[in-house]
């Protein structure tokens, strides 16, 4: 007996040790998560394999569903489009670089509250950019074509009728503090952290996160935010999902 222990001993340790070294180079659930890859496709994927039922989709209200236009690179608005409640924020009491900056009513109240949070967090936000109207984002995108030829200003501006400013529902947030670049410093400022973590709390999703420039087509935009709701956003930041893949299946969810 005594024997016999010793032999299984002797054979079933060099093979756990080969068995243990050979699986740290071969996990056994190979999940995609280099920045850059199509990480975000993958945990898409992964999302809606687990939530094909109905009931997966969150209830909405009318005044909710009407906030999840999809506008991307496929998409666009109409060139006439233009929200119906527009009003100037700083009337709000929301700090702005400029006092004609505009947003739509309906997303005022969670804007203001995300402000003063991140204000009682130690973080001044300022907003560097709100609605654009079709006009405004033509010149935008036509500055930046110059500036920096085409190839390039497409992976960083969107071209007139495609930008999520035109919803009169997006902000480019940055911090009034900061030093260094407004707009690329602001991710990695303890401000533009704050904004990455709890910006779904107050119904906002980062819509250009890092690693998913070949799913959204732009850069990663770490001042970039779009108000899709409070449910809705829980479910992108929860998930890891990207918002235009998410807002993309409950599209198809709605038509049903
Ligand atoms: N920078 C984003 C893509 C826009 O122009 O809407
Ligand atoms: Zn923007």
């Amino acid at each position: 007996m005594k024997r016999l222990l010793v032999g299984l001993i002797c054979v079933s340790v060099p093979f756990l040790a080969l068995y243990g070294a050979v699986s740290c180079f071969f996990p056994k659930e190979s999940v995609k998560n280099t920045p850059g890859s199509d990480y975000k496709e993958n945990t898409y994927d992964i999302y809606v394999n687990n939530h094909s039922d109905e009931e997966d989709v969150p209830a909405l209200s009318a005044i909710e569903k009407q906030l999840l236009v999809v506008v991307d690179r496929d998409h666009a608005l109409a060139a006439d489009f233009e929200p119906p409640d527009l009003v100037n924020i700083t009337d709000f009491g929301i700090r702005a670089r400029d006092k004609s900056m505009q947003l739509r009513r309906v997303i005022i109240q969670d804007l203001k509250a995300m402000f003063d949070a991140a204000e009682i967090a130690g973080h001044k936000l300022m907003v560097f950019s709100a609605y654009r109207s079709y006009k405004t984002q033509e010149q935008v995108y036509n500055y930046w074509v110059n500036t920096l030829g085409q190839e390039e200003a497409d992976r960083s501006s969107a071209r007139p009728g495609h930008s999520e400013h035109q919803l009169g529902t997006t902000v480019d947030v940055t911090a009034l503090d900061l030093e260094g670049d407004v707009f690329n410093d602001f991710g990695s400022s303890e401000a533009g952290i704050w904004m990455a973590e709890n910006a779904y709390k107050y119904g906002f999703v980062m819509s250009y996160p890092e690693g998913s420039e070949l799913l959204t087509g732009y850069k990663y935009e770490p001042w970039h935010f779009r108000y899709v709701g409070k449910k809705v956003a829980k479910a992108i930041f929860e998930n890891n999902l990207i918002p235009c893949n998410y807002l993309l299946f409950l599209a198809t969810k709605n038509k049903k």
